[in-house]
């Protein structure tokens, strides 16, 4: 299946043929992942690396990728060291970039921003998280990790609990689950709940949903716990925040009742959400999760760029 010069900017970009190869590809990656196997498939491309909104894990992931490829990258991590703090517009911003590189990842706080840029761009651009809307390349990452840990997608138990509102990488995530045949259910503060949207199109794919106020309520049936921080950065009221702030929090207690081989999953960063106790617990799988970054993005660059291992 050729992606080559695709844009990646939702996870309804992909088919599940298309998901399963970069799954495949990158289980491959591995041992390269870990420094274990070289490759230069991408000796002499550049990735263009723009961020505009903080990151640690996408944006280093995506840098480590390259660099593990063969690659190298250019980037700009704050606004203020660029022309758009003179009033440059992002399409004159994705213009220079594509000129400058071979693939252009972009994270920006406004929804739609990457379509936006996809559509000034000719080299392929990959969404690395738009406001609220998406991120595709942490759905990729979370799809492998639940592959890889539980050995299967299909007929999994996912709750799917915090922000879910303003947290983009669920709304990715429920509907690629969804298209690998999981079972959901959401559990949120009710002012944070799934947009109407998303469940609408989950639904539309016959996706199964139980909707649920308290954890406690579901934690006995679940094979996967995906757990998010609440985005305090979108709230418009502060108040508002104040309100939901510490309203659920999943620590030792929480998971008593819970399936031996429960995973906790969590696209970090966390806050209060996730009790450091639970780190120790066979359930704790957020670091080898935010491992597997690197794979998935090789796997990702690879194909985007037509590189052959
Ligand atoms: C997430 C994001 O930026 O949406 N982080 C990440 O990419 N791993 C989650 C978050 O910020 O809560």
């Amino acid at each position: 299946m050729n992606l080559k010069n695709m844009d990646v900017v939702s996870i309804r970009d992909f088919n599940r043929e298309q998901i399963e190869e970069i799954l495949d590809l990158s289980r491959k990656m591995v041992p390269y992942a870990r420094g274990e196997k070289v490759s230069r498939m991408l000796d002499g491309r550049i990735l263009g690396n723009l961020f505009f909104e903080p990151s640690t894990r996408t944006r280093l992931s995506f840098e480590s990728a390259a660099n593990r490829l063969g690659a190298r990258v250019i980037d700009v991590s704050q606004v203020s060291t660029t022309s758009i703090s003179k009033g440059e517009t992002l399409a004159d911003t994705i213009r220079m970039v594509e000129a400058y590189s071979d693939v252009i990842v972009l994270r920006h706080p406004h929804e739609g921003a990457a379509r936006l840029a996809a559509n000034f761009s000719s080299k392929p651009v990959i969404n690395a998280g738009d406001g609220a809307g998406s991120h595709p390349t942490q759905t990729l990452l979370d799809l492998f990790t639940v592959q890889e840990e539980k050995g299967s997608i299909d007929g999994m138990n996912v709750v799917i609990l915090g922000d879910l509102k303003y947290g983009r990488t669920v709304h990715s995530l429920a509907e690629a689950l969804t298209l690998f045949g999981a079972k959901l259910t959401f559990v949120a503060p009710p002012a944070l709940q799934m947009p109407l949207e998303t469940v609408k199109h989950v639904e539309s794919m016959g996706g199964e949903i139980k909707i649920a106020s308290d954890m406690k309520d579901v934690i006995s049936d679940a094979d996967v716990l995906y757990v998010t921080r609440i985005q305090r950065e979108r709230f418009p009221d502060p108040t508002e925040y104040q309100k939901v702030a510490g309203m659920y929090r999943v620590d030792i207690d929480a998971l008593r009742e819970a399936k031996k081989d429960l995973i906790v999953l969590h696209p970090l960063p966390r806050i209060d959400e996730i009790d450091p106790e639970v780190d120790a617990t066979p359930h704790a799988c957020y670091f080898r999760q935010a491992f597997n970054g690197i794979p998935v993005r090789m796997a990702l660059l690879a194909m985007l760029l037509g590189g052959e291992l």
